[in-house]
């Protein structure tokens, strides 16, 4: 089996992804014309063509006047159904999404439409499918402190669908330290906690999201390479980097895959893992952003097998759950690793 059929065939686990930044071109026409709303864009090869992208704040604005045609709970089930059904197709068998909720309570969609419309997606897809998946409630770090408290008030209310809080959005001049209160609060509640932190941002702001706001996985992590004690430090305390290949490169985090550092991290003892971030956006889902980085990197089958099993592990679902998947992992590749 090639490595190619080997990438696409592993079941494998998602820990990064935007669930608002699954909304293909196609699906976001189909929904602004029901929902009477005019796009800038004449069609969705013209909305493609936009898509290039110089930073992370030129992505940012693309992709909240996107997700502005979401007005109804049927909206947000497509989306999510639409997402779930690429993991089908692409064997990915746990799935944990990030929603924004803030991205749709600004406009006046209800907190509830957003998460009842994902849910209902989420649970059918687990029954007629089988693939598990959890919920992150991510605060816009752009946003006030202020707004952040009124999105957990809301998150209470639906403490049974939400597994974690996170942090995503302008990173640049929006430190983890801004939302110290709210994730202690979050915490309180019960909520386990992830930061993006280090995708543009500085180290420091690693450093702040461990310290601070006393996350379980850093989303990104990509400059932890510019201090080698923070490395050592994230190698000691085993904690996973949810690293997105295709969205560095689209983003220019990094100037070509090549320059990608996941092998370089997987070298350190760092505990690295793949995702796809918006992959309506960035041009593929997990398993393009599995080949595209072992094509530029030469990744090996024990490379990909580590990647998986390092995301299994780094999964917020029980333990059980997390070894049934990891010993299928294993057995694949024991099955394909010649
Ligand atoms: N970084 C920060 N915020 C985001 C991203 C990202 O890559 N995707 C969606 N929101
Ligand atoms: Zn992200």
């Amino acid at each position: 089996m090639t490595i190619q059929q080997f990438i696409t065939a592993i079941p494998k686990s998602e820990l990064h992804l935007h669930i608002e930044g699954s909304f293909e071109p196609e699906l976001m026409f189909a929904i602004a014309q029901r929902n009477g709303i005019q796009l800038k864009y004449k069609s969705a090869a013209e909305v493609k063509e936009a898509y290039k992208f110089s930073n992370l704040q030129d992505f940012l604005d693309i992709y909240y006047a996107g997700a502005g045609v979401l007005l109804h709970e049927q909206d947000f089930y497509d989306l999510t159904r639409a997402y779930l059904l690429k993991c089908k197709e692409q064997n990915v068998v746990h799935t944990e999404i990030f929603f924004d909720p803030q991205t749709h309570t600004d406009r006046g969609v209800a907190f509830d439409t957003v998460i009842n419309g994902i849910w209902r997606a989420l649970r059918e897809a687990e029954a007629e499918w089988g693939i598990t998946s959890l919920l992150i409630m991510s605060y816009l770090r752009h946003l006030s402190e202020e707004s952040a408290f009124e999105t957990l008030q809301h998150g209470l209310r639906h403490k049974d669908k939400i597994v974690a809080v996170g942090l995503d959005s302008s990173e640049k001049g929006n430190p983890p330290s801004k939302f110290e209160r709210v994730f202690a609060a979050s915490r309180e509640a019960g909520f386990l906690t992830v930061a993006h932190a280090g995708e543009e941002g500085p180290s420091e702001y690693i450093h702040e999201a461990l310290n601070l706001l006393h996350v379980s996985r850093i989303d990104h992590g990509n400059r932890c390479l510019d201090d080698e004690s923070l490395v050592q430090r994230l190698v000691e305390m085993k904690m996973p980097l949810t690293l997105c290949p295709l969205s560095n490169v689209a983003l220019r985090v990094i100037q070509g895959m090549e320059e990608h550092p996941v092998k370089r991290m997987l070298d350190l003892g760092l505990r690295a893992t793949i995702h796809s971030d918006d992959p309506a956006y960035f041009g593929g889902y997990m398993n393009e952003n599995y080949l595209e980085t072992a094509r530029a990197l030469h990744l090996t089958k024990e490379d990909v097998l580590q990647l998986v099993v390092n995301s299994f592990e780094a999964g917020f679902d029980s333990a059980a759950q997390k070894a049934k998947n990891i010993a299928a992992a294993r057995a694949f590749y024991e099955a394909h690793k010649d």
